[in-house]
C-alpha cells in the first residue's frame, strides 16, 4: 500500500481575505501546494478580529473550498496573527551548566530559552514566540547549535514576540467555532518571510515588508535570524479609502481603480492617460487623469515607507540590511512601488512571492499568498506548536523531522 503523505493547512486570517492553503509534505521534505480556498474577510480591522461570526463564516468557506480542491479532510490548521498589539524585542537568557562533564544537552538549551522568555510583559499580553538567534558559551559568541559543546555558562540571545491575549484568544475561538483545531499561531511576517525570503538574504541582512490591506508587517533578519519585528497599522485599505474620498467614488470602485490603474509614483505616469471614475449615487461618471490618481496614492505609500524606515533606523538596523528590502503582501503588486521604495530607502527593493514550493505554483505565485504558504513552511521548518509554547519541549513535528534526518 502506498504510504500516505502528511498535510499541513495554513490559515491566513487577513484584513481583506481569509485564505486556507493545503500543503502536502513529500517524502523528501519538499512541499506541494495541493489546495487553496479564499474568501473576502469582513470581520477584521487592521489585522485584528472585530466580528466573530463574519470571521467564522469566512474560515469555514475558505476551508471548504480548500478541502474540495485538494480532496484533503481539514481538521487542524496553523493560523497567522497580526495587529499593532504585537511587540517584538530581544532578550538574553543565562544558565549555568552544572553537570560534571560540562557537556551541554538539549535540555540546557531549552532551559536557556526559558530564561530568555522570563521577561516582564503587560498582564494582558502573552509570549507568542521565542526565536533563538545565537548562543554564547563562556563568552564565545556566534554559536548556532550548542548541544554537545562544553562550557560552564551558556547564554542565548532571542527575539521575543508578544501579543495581546484577547486577540490571540479570538483567533483560537473563531477557528474552533468554525470546527477546526489549531496546532500553531504564527506571527504574520514570520510566516511571510519563510515563503518570500531566501536563506542568503537572511544571512546577508534583509528587511521583509508585508503590506497587506490593514497592516504593514516588518521583519528584519541578520545572520540568518530575526532581530526585529514591527507592525504598522496602515496598508492598502488606507490607499483605497484615500482614492474613494479623493475621487468621490464608492469604496468598491476605488478598490477596482487602484488595482487596475494605480501607480505609487506620480512622476511615472503621464497627464494624458485618462480613466473612468464611477460617481456616487446617480451623479454622472467622470474621467480623470491617471496622474491625479497617482497623486492621491503617492503620499500614503510615502507615509508607510517613511514610518517603516524611521522604525528600522530607530531600532538600529538600517546599516545591517545589505540585501535590501523584500516587499510582499497584496499591496506590493502596485505598479511603481518597488521603485518608490528604493528612492525613499536608498537600497535595493524586490517583490517577493512564495518560493521553494511545488504543486499549484501558478495559483499561489502571488504576494498575497506569502503568509498562507509561509505558515506551512514555518510549521515544517520549526515544528512550531502553539500548545507547547514553542520551546519548552521539542514538538512532535521537530522530533519527527529529527528522526527522518537521522535516518536518511
Ligand atoms: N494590483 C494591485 N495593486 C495595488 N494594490 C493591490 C493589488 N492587488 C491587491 N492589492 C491590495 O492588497 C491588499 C490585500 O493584500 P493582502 O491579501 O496581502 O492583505 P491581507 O492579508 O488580507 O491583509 P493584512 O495582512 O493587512 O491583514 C488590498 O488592500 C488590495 O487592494
Ligand atoms: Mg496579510
Amino acid at each position: 500500500m502506498a504510504k500516505r503523505n502528511s498535510f499541513i493547512i495554513g490559515l491566513d486570517i487577513g484584513t481583506t481575505k481569509v485564505c486556507a492553503v493545503v500543503g502536502e509534505i513529500l517524502p523528501d521534505g519538499r512541499v506541494d501546494i495541493v489546495g487553496i480556498g479564499n474568501r473576502p474577510s469582513k470581520g477584521l480591522r487592521k489585522g485584528v478580529i472585530i466580528n466573530i461570526d463574519n470571521t467564522v463564516r469566512a474560515i469555514q468557506d475558505a476551508c471548504k473550498e480548500a478541502q474540495h480542491m485538494s480532496g484533503v479532510n481539514i481538521d487542524t490548521v496553523v493560523a497567522s496573527i497580526a495587529g499593532d498589539h504585537i511587540r517584538g524585542f530581544n532578550s538574553r537568557g543565562v544558565i549555568a551548566v552544572s553537570r560534571k562533564n560540562r557537556e551541554i544537552t538539549r535540555k540546557d538549551m531549552y532551559r536557556a530559552i526559558d530564561a530568555a522568555r522570563a521577561v516582564a510583559i503587560p498582564a494582558d499580553h502573552e509570549v507568542l514566540h521565542v526565536l533563538p538567534q545565537e548562543y554564547l558559551i563562556d563568552n564565545h559568541d556566534g554559536i548556532k547549535d550548542p548541544v554537545g559543546m562544553k562550557g560552564v555558562r551558556m547564554e542565548v540571545d532571542a527575539h521575543i514576540v508578544t501579543s495581546a491575549s484577547s486577540s490571540k484568544d479570538n483567533i483560537m475561538k473563531c477557528i474552533k467555532k468554525a470546527g477546526f483545531d489549531v496546532s500553531g499561531i504564527t506571527l504574520e511576517q514570520l510566516a511571510s518571510s519563510e515563503a518570500a525570503l531566501s536563506q542568503d538574504e537572511k544571512e546577508l541582512g534583509v528587511a521583509l515588508l508585508d503590506i497587506g490591506g490593514g497592516t504593514t508587517d516588518v521583519a528584519i533578519y541578520v545572520e540568518g535570524h530575526i532581530w526585529h519585528s514591527y507592525v504598522l497599522p496602515l496598508g492598502g485599505n488606507n490607499i483605497t479609502n484615500d482614492i474613494a474620498v479623493g475621487l468621490k467614488t464608492p469604496y468598491a470602485e476605488a478598490e477596482k481603480i487602484k488595482k487596475r490603474y494605480g501607480y505609487a509614483m506620480m512622476d511615472m505616469v503621464t497627464e494624458e492617460d485618462m480613466i473612468k471614475v464611477p460617481a456616487r449615487g446617480n451623479r454622472k461618471n467622470r474621467y480623470v487623469s491617471r496622474k491625479i490618481l497617482a497623486e492621491i496614492i503617492e503620499p500614503r505609500v510615502e507615509e508607510i515607507f517613511k514610518l517603516v524606515k524611521e522604525n528600522i533606523e530607530n531600532a538600529g538596523y538600517a546599516d545591517l540590511i545589505s540585501s535590501g528590502v523584500v516587499l510582499t503582501g497584496g499591496t506590493s503588486l502596485m505598479e511603481g512601488i518597488t521603485e518608490f521604495g528604493e528612492e525613499i530607502f536608498g537600497i535595493p527593493f524586490r517583490r517577493g512571492e512564495p518560493m521553494e514550493i511545488g504543486g499549484l505554483v501558478d495559483v499561489v505565485n502571488n504576494p498575497s499568498y506569502s503568509t498562507g504558504v509561509g505558515l506551512i513552511l514555518y510549521s515544517i521548518r520549526n515544528g512550531h506548536n502553539y500548545l507547547e509554547h514553542n520551546h519548552s519541549e521539542e514538538s512532535f513535528m521537530k522530533k519527527f523531522l529529527r528522526f527522518l534526518s537521522d535516518r536518511f
